[in-house]
């Protein structure tokens, strides 16, 4: 199976860098030249990945085909390129809906929507999918953890919740940084607090069939530390204003 990538961002690069560590069967990785600095390194690292000139040449040689430009990029050009029936695309593209992309496409190729984030590199996270498809269940699965949907209304809240991991990582700099300050070295605070995280991610993980009010509870002693850090944070509206931006953020795709 050939793989072709349009557009060598941030998330084609991890897709890519997930693929080349798994044990996916394929032949080729067939990538453009933008963006040149990443996949120069790219083809580098894989004796599989080779970079080519022209987008439609990708099309013309890939059995699948991966979107993975920006959605101002792939209203510009997805309807220049001409694709093939027996096709299956995967498009990565965050506010394409799946009835623009039929119309852009032309052909009745298979179209999957995909939001595969970047530690897909490491092969680690859930990618939702829609509408659902064997093949491509299958392929993610070796990348992370597929989740089929069946409506596309409802992907589009996966998709607001995937714009959430910014200003999750601006957390852990937030608090590392205030370690910093107390003296402690940075790499030496950075180490600690995403190993920290990291290991509550774990537990919650683990714990995620429960109702997660149960890890909020067992976390707090009464009167101590973090009973008093969460009536501070409910006191500011830190959660409160979660829910208003992944509203506004859901507000925005569904426009
Ligand atoms: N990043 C994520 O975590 C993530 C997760 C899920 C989905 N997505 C979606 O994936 C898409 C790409 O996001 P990204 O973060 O990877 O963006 P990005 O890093 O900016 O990558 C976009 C890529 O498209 C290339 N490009 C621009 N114009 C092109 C053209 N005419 N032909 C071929 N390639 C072209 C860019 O090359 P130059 O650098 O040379 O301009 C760059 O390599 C978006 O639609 C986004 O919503 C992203």
């Amino acid at each position: 199976m050939i793989l072709g990538f349009i557009g060598t961002g941030k998330i084609a690069s991890s897709v890519i860098k997930g693929i080349c560590k798994s044990n996916i069967n394929y032949n080729k990785i067939l990538i453009s030249e933008r963006n040149r600095k990443i996949s120069s390194r790219l083809k580098k690292n894989n004796k599989k990945v080779f970079i080519l000139k022209k987008n439609q040449e990708i099309v013309d040689k890939s059995n699948w085909v991966f979107l993975s430009i920006t959605p101002e990029v792939g209203k510009k050009i997805i309807k220049k390129l001409n694709f093939r029936p027996e096709q299956t695309i995967i498009s990565f593209i965050s506010s394409i809906n799946l009835k623009d992309l039929k119309n852009d496409i032309r052909v009745k190729a298979k179209i999957v929507r995909a939001i595969p984030l970047p530690p897909i590199s490491l092969r680690e996270g859930p990618v939702p999918l829609f509408p659902p498809n064997k093949k491509v269940r299958k392929f993610f699965d070796q990348l992370g953890k597929s989740i089929e949907i069946k409506n596309e209304k409802l992907s589009i809240n996966f998709w607001s919740i995937s714009g959430m991991m910014a200003s999750y990582y601006e957390m852990l700099k937030t608090i590392s940084i205030w370690l910093t300050k107390s003296g402690i070295r940075k790499s030496d605070a950075q180490k600690y607090v995403t190993s920290l995280f990291l290991a509550l991610s774990k537990d919650a993980a683990v714990n995620s069939h429960k109702d997660l009010k149960m890890l909020v509870k067992e976390s707090q002693t009464p009167k101590g530390l973090n009973e008093q850090g969460l009536k501070e944070m409910t006191k500011k509206k830190v959660y409160k204003s979660i829910i208003n931006t992944l509203n506004s953020i859901n507000k925005r795709l569904n426009k």
